[in-house]
């Protein structure tokens, strides 16, 4: 019983990241655009469509202000933690010191879930708006490598999902520096075509649009933002690297609440413009923000966009393999996985070998499951990760009143228990399938752990 409960100390999770086998070279503002980066993408220029026709309608605004309340409590939490025990590792590491090492292990099991799954739904969404691009051009690819076979359209393999995660791969395995000029580029590309679908659409918003404003109803709004809470993902990404940021006390939590609060104001804007401008009914496609521009006849803008989505999705590609590599590095480095997965390459100074296991893994998932059933599963992973760190939160409080920490979560426990319930409530919104396979993986990873992971602990 103490061997699984037992904990990792602070003081010896400060001092491995003060050993610094990795390079302290992010900024704040590195950290902002990694962090917008990873969480704009797939979610907002695919999923809000397919939720906006199938269960929320205009109604989807509110849906991502539920989502984007669950994430922010969510955010304070990660904030008071990144900055209390600035290592890597995110949420497993905050467990292994709180909770101990079985919940430890079985939370980095759980976002090794997330993060592979969300780069192969985030790549099949890539696929989609790179095709609508090519389909621009008059250039259709055969049908068997347009998409996986679950999607019912002749597809047999998403050859464009799995090759452009082996090419993000061969980036990421490249070095940090410069994974991170690349990503400071595409964000920007990013935000600019966002802003350029806003100052466009609302030209063309029609209030009749969203009337109905809710065709589902509440408990379709509430639906909603379960699904749209994909849109969300990624901003935890920036705590997996605070072993590599400079000041990580300080630049964590402004960077994981800045990017946030700039995700959410334009998640608003661009559902409340999408529905404003075609009928919620039309919107179930693969590009519904270029669809909408074509629609009011705006051909060209509607390319730029498409152009741009598909430079946008990329960074959130790029982001998550940097945080599922990091993942896998701090638990290995613990003795959890085998020590393959921290083996840091002398050139590049990068875990080299880690890289490409996760590139090939994700890519042949990408290739074969369809983007509704791996986001509902990426949400489910996320809202047990955010479910458990709230509830860490409440433990590290009691545990270490001492710890210093540069942000701390008001109203303590009271805010954290509401995150957890908020979390708790959107994961039962999710399908049942969802439910059945999350615990099939779970009780996998329960089995690797006594198997494995009890007996290599460096903690033994
Ligand atoms: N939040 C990420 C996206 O929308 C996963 O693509």
């Amino acid at each position: 019983m103490n061997q699984l409960f037992r904990k990792k100390t602070l003081n010896l999770m400060l001092a491995h990241s003060e050993k610094k086998e990795l390079a302290r070279t992010m900024s704040l503002m590195d950290l902002i655009f990694l962090g917008v980066g990873c969480v704009i993408g797939t979610g907002i220029f695919v999923v809000t469509g397919v939720v906006a026709a199938e269960s929320a309608g205009p109604g989807i605004m509110l849906s991502f202000v539920l989502a984007g309340i669950a994430c922010a409590l969510a955010a304070f939490c990660y904030a008071e933690f990144s900055s209390a025990v600035p290592v890597s590792g995110s949420v497993y590491t905050y467990t292994y010191a709180t909770l101990g090492e079985l919940f430890a292990f079985l939370i980095g099991w759980d976002l090794m879930l997330e993060y592979v799954m969300a780069i192969s739904a985030v790549s099949t969404g890539w696929s989609a708006y790179f095709q609508s691009l090519l389909a621009g051009f008059h250039i259709h690819l055969p049908a068997v490598l347009t998409s996986a076979p679950s999607v019912g359209k002749g597809g047999f393999i998403d050859l464009p999902a799995v090759l452009i995660i082996l090419a993000i791969t061969a980036l990421v395995s490249k070095g940090v520096k410069e994974s991170i000029k690349f990503n400071n580029m595409m964000v920007f590309v990013k935000l600019a075509v966002i802003l350029l679908f806003i100052a466009v659409g609302i030209w063309y918003v029609k209030p009749d649009n969203w009337v109905p404003f809710a065709p589902f109803g509440l408990q379709g709004i509430v639906t909603g933002a379960a699904t749209v809470f994909f849109a969300y993902i990624g901003f935890d990404v920036i705590a997996t690297a605070s072993e590599e940021v400079k000041n990580p006390k300080k630049t964590m939590p402004i960077g994981i609440i800045a990017s946030l609060l700039i995700c959410t104001l334009l998640y608003m804007a661009v559902s409340g413009v999408l529905t404003g401008m075609i009928s919620y009914t039309k919107l179930n496609v693969g590009a519904p923000v270029a669809l909408a521009l074509e629609t009011v006849g705006q051909n060209s803008v509607a390319g730029i966009i498409s152009i741009g989505a598909v430079f946008g999705i990329t960074t959130v590609i790029l982001a998550l393999i940097y945080a599922q590599v990091r993942l896998t590095y701090a638990m290995s480095r613990d003795g959890l996985l085998p020590k393959q997965f921290s083996k840091v390459n002398a050139k590049t100074k990068t875990p080299f070998a880690n890289t490409w296991l996760t590139g090939f893994v994700a890519a042949g998932i990408a290739g074969f499951i369809d983007l509704t059933t791996l986001a509902h599963l990426v949400n489910m992973g996320t809202l047990a990760a955010f479910t458990l760190i709230s509830i860490a939160v409440i433990v590290l409080r009691k545990k270490f009143p001492d710890i210093k920490a540069s942000f701390r979560v008001p109203f303590v426990p009271v805010l954290p228990a509401i995150s957890a319930l908020l979390c708790l409530y959107l994961a039962l919104s999710l399908p049942f399938i969802t439910w059945i396979s999350f615990v099939i993986w779970i009780a996998i990873g329960t089995v690797i752990y006594f198997i494995y992971s009890r007996k290599h602990s460096k903690l033994n």
